[in-house]
């Protein structure tokens, strides 16, 4: 076991750190710069249907739902296409309604997960093209849908999904790009400008690694809050909702993600004096709506560790800790910024000195429903 930690202490911290060539290796063969164009040969559609979607239905669970979450709000801007999400086991016992036109996308890094199974099948019944994102070959969700497309990001032994993640959110920007283009909707030119920019994210994110001790002596400081709060806007609410979660998986620290918008319609009441809220703070359209988020958390005592871009001279007036990432576009900051939460959740478990990779009641796949 330790061989295959190639020197490090857990396979969580490994695996945060191949994330830099799980993202290159899924991406390998899919995009051309120069055509500004992209390549998904495994998607069994052609340019006519792509065309003619009129929906596409999500379906997944836990971190594959966040994933999934950041989807939709891709293949809504991006390529303009309506796009629902559900998380498995509500899926089936909700009697969707379900139109023509529509691809179901299922998401799950084991393919096993039975929640998903069932959900899949139910969305089949209505006889509609169906696409798994997976990362394991041969899996049974791979026996069941009409197209798969793999992430690249080699097997995966911590519990807490780190690696699959990005690789996950990686495909579904090429999926909503791809889209895009088919639909008209984005002009190669701009598509060449997107490739070179996620071109550039393994390098970046080797950059926040490069990093990570400044994520470490934070979460040493905040390791025994009592309550941890992950806010986010837009593109980066997905994200904050995985922060919350690979903290509670892993550290059994009660932490809640929420949309930074509705911070005050409830969640603010929780907040106490030191309580730590890490808000998601990188450059976009909603900046200056979470500065005004930064301002009601501080108004309440609390403690604000803000996510931003390494070169924002404004943020450190407002937070208490600030942890920066390279200056990306907004639409790729969530590939950035979910690194750092990672690395957050990680440091916080192993300052509390919890069972990392194995943590207690979690499974890789839950195969009950
Ligand atoms: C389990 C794992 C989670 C994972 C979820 C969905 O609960 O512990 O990390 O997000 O299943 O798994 P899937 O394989 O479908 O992505």
């Amino acid at each position: 076991e330790a061989a295959e930690k190639a020197g490090y202490e857990h396979f969580m911290l490994k695996e945060i750190h191949e994330q830099v060539s799980a993202i290159h290796n899924t991406l390998a063969g899919k995009v051309s710069e120069l055509e500004g164009t992209i390549y998904l040969k495994e998607l069994n559609m052609t340019e006519d249907e792509i065309r003619k979607l009129s929906r596409v239905q999500i379906l997944a669970c836990g971190t594959s739902w966040h994933a999934g979450l950041l989807g939709k709000y891709l293949f809504e801007q991006l390529a303009g296409i309506h796009c629902d999400i559900d998380i498995c086991s509500e899926y089936r016992y909700r009697n969707p309604v379900m139109n023509d036109g529509t691809l179901a996308i299922a998401i799950t890094q084991s393919g096993e997960t039975a929640d998903t199974l069932a959900a899949v099948r139910e969305v089949m019944s209505y006889n509609c093209p169906t696409l798994a994102i997976t990362n394991v070959v041969g899996s049974t969700i791979t026996r069941e849908v009409d197209s798969v497309l793999y992430t690249r990001a080699g097997p995966e032994i911590g519990v807490a999904a780190t690696k699959t993640f990005s690789t996950q959110l990686t495909l579904l920007y090429l999926l909503a790009v791809k889209f895009a283009l088919s639909r008209g909707k984005l002009s190669p030119n701009y598509v060449k400008g997107f490739i070179t920019d996620l071109r550039k994210v393994p390098g970046q994110i080797q950059q926040i690694l490069n990093q990570k001790e400044i994520v470490k002596e934070c979460a040493e400081i905040f390791a025994h809050a009592k309550s941890y709060f992950f806010l986010g806007r837009h593109l980066n609410y997905p994200i904050a909702l995985e922060g919350a979660l690979k903290l509670k998986e892993i550290s059994y620290l009660h932490a809640e993600g929420f949309a930074a918008g509705e911070l005050k319609h409830g969640p603010i009441a929780l907040l106490e004096k030191g309580t730590p809220v890490v808000i998601i703070a990188t450059k976009g359209q909603t900046y200056d709506k979470v500065l005004s988020n930064i301002k009601e958390v501080k108004a309440r005592d609390a403690t604000v560790i803000a996510i931003a871009g390494n070169k924002d001279s404004e943020i450190g007036k407002y937070a208490d800790v600030v942890l920066t990432v390279p200056q990306s576009s907004e639409l790729l900051s969530p590939l950035l910024n979910v690194v750092v939460l990672q690395l957050l959740a990680y440091y916080t478990a192993l300052a509390r000195s919890c069972s990392i990779d194995k943590p207690r009641n979690l499974a890789k796949s839950v195969t009950v429903e």
